[in-house]
């Protein structure tokens, strides 16, 4: 069951990755950020200032050593883990891509997924076939365009992409930042967007900046 949620709260996480030397392992926190639906939040930092940890965390598929997550008015444990996960469509940088779209209804992979292989300039090299994609044998920058479609066809409340358009050409970037951002935003969705295109930072309604594992700063604008 997707919960009608208003208040989304990291309290107080933390999270270390296990290493041999002490000292030089990277930990994350402990952070506090609350988040409401419809936001569109940046995250932003140099590499390895813990984006992608925190992006790990947000959406449950790392368990916080210290601190909480609240959403929906739950304490999220193991007995709500899942269920919590279900409510993230999530793209990270290291997706891998099912050939088969489960889970989606035929009248949805009709209209929808065929309009939006359009949009995402596929239709020349990937058809619909029943719940099945023709071909994934693409280039990096079209198969990361068909997990766009997937998370999109997943239709759930949040989203959140890990560098999605690091390796996309000019021209889809910008409908990407431009077009497909603020149209998830429209239909009220909580978009996650983590990136270091500076150039379309002011895009979003929000922007922290991560630094050795901090923040440096959480900016409304
Ligand atoms: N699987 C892992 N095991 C051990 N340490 C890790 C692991 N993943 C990340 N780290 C450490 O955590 C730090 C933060 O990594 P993270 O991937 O969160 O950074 P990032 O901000 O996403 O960087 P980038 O911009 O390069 O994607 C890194 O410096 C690295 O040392
Ligand atoms: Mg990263």
């Amino acid at each position: 069951m997707i919960a009608q949620w208003h208040r989304l709260h990291l309290q107080n996480i933390y999270h270390t990755y296990p290493g041999d030397q002490e000292d030089q392992r990277f930990s994350l926190g402990a952070l506090d950020l609350s988040f409401s639906p419809g936001e569109l939040i940046f995250i932003i930092g140099g590499n390895g200032s813990g984006k992608s940890t925190l992006a790990k965390l947000l959406t449950g598929l790392y368990i916080p050593e210290t601190g909480q997550i609240e959403f929906a008015g739950q304490t999220i444990t193991d007995t709500n883990r899942e269920w919590y996960r279900q409510h993230f469509s999530v793209v990270f940088s290291d997706f891998f891509l099912f050939d088969r779209l489960l889970g989606v209804t035929q009248d949805r992979l009709e209209t929808t997924a065929q309009a939006f292989l359009a949009k995402l300039k596929l239709t020349h090299k990937v058809t619909i076939e029943g719940d099945r994609l023709s071909t994934t044998a693409l280039s990096q920058g079209q198969r990361k365009r068909l997990a766009l479609l997937y998370a999109w066809l997943e239709d759930r409340p949040i989203y959140l992409f890990d560098e999605w358009a690091a390796d996309q050409d000019p021209i889809f970037r910008e409908i990407f930042y431009t077009e497909f951002l603020p149209e998830l935003k429209a239909q009220g969705k909580t978009v996650f967007v983590i990136s270091h295109d500076d150039h379309y930072f002011s895009v979003a309604d929000r922007v922290i900046k991560l630094e050795y594992g901090a923040i440096e700063y959480d900016k409304r604008r």
